[in-house]
């Protein structure tokens, strides 16, 4: 497995390759969900590309930069056995050298759900996976269904500025409990993470109240509520519906300016999507209504698709 650490070392590497080249850019403290997509990777492509940076233009100010689990040695022994040819790991100076002052912002689809908890998250994220795809030139690229609004805000980025890309949506990959994986987990505490489940549990109520003909927003969204307050640890954020295709809001909890919407007249399919605060740590979870929408096919057709 190739080990880059300079954007130079990254263009020469990809000069000498030739056939199609899957990316799956991460930042690190891998688990079963990024295993997942670098799967997905391997299969589809002659070469796999991964990156790990823990990306500093992402996080605002107070979030957890500095305490964002590392685990490198780890991460590098599991890429290596799932077959990654490539491993491209950049210090932020390498990213980010000085006098740098070039970032990318999507506009409107940034503003609700995440973009409005974390104001500057967005454009840290396009900038840098849009110098990844610049390095890259990946023939698919792949990201997680967890964090659903980032694929729809890549993707608009991808379509606007015409960069030549297929995007993969891969599942999310769950504990057995149906606690969405993530690399913040390791924050949690035993009772907090016992408490945790109850996100995929308002998913999977509101999920099965969509499927058996429940179409009345407030209701399928205080489904989820209904979970959430059961666990004296957890605190919603927000709990959202929206559109998938476009992220166009329909409802939220609490009644935010970005949540004012309509349910689509056909049955189009919409992200519900929340985070729950236990302590300092914030969890997301989504799932796509109808339920059988919810696989690589179903998720790469619908979500950010409008
Ligand atoms: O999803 C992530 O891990 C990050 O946001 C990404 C896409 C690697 C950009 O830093």
């Amino acid at each position: 497995m190739h080990l880059l650490h300079t954007p130079e070392e990254f263009i020469a590497y990809r000069k000498s390759l030739s056939g199609t080249i899957g990316l799956v850019p991460t930042m690190g403290a891998l688990h079963a969900g990024h295993l997942s997509l670098v799967n997905h990777a391997r299969t589809d492509n002659t070469h796999v590309i991964t990156t790990i940076f823990v990306n500093p233009t992402q996080f605002g100010q107070g979030e957890d930069f500095t305490a964002y689990p590392r685990t490198l040695d780890a991460d590098l022994q599991q890429l290596s056995d799932a077959g990654v040819d490539a491993v491209f790991l950049p210090t932020p100076d390498n990213m980010y050298p000085q006098g740098y002052q070039t970032y990318i912002t999507v506009e409107d689809i940034t503003r609700g759900l995440e973009g409005a908890m974390r104001p500057t998250h967005f454009r840290g994220v396009t900038t840098i996976v849009a110098k990844l795809f610049n390095l890259a030139q990946p023939t698919i690229a792949y990201f997680g269904q967890k964090d659903a609004q980032q694929v729809c805000v890549i993707r608009r980025m991808v379509r606007d500025l015409h960069i030549p890309l297929n995007i993969a949506v891969i599942p999310t990959a769950r504990e057995a409990d149906g606690l969405a994986m993530s690399s913040r987990n390791v924050y949690l505490s035993a009772e907090q993470r016992a408490g945790a489940v109850c996100l995929s549990r308002g998913i999977m109520q509101a999920s099965s109240l969509y499927d058996a003909g429940e179409r009345n927003p407030s209701a399928l969204l205080n489904a989820v509520l209904d979970e959430i307050q059961k666990e004296s640890l957890a605190s919603a954020d927000y709990i959202s519906l929206n559109h998938a295709r476009t992220l166009a809001p329909i409802a939220v909890i609490p009644s935010a300016d970005w949540g004012m919407g309509e349910m689509p007249t056909a049955d189009e399919p919409l992200l519900l999507s929340l985070t729950v605060r236990f302590g300092k740590t914030r969890l997301l979870d989504n799932a796509i209504l109808p339920h059988h929408l919810n696989t690589r096919e179903g998720l790469t057709n619908v979500l950010g698709a409008g």
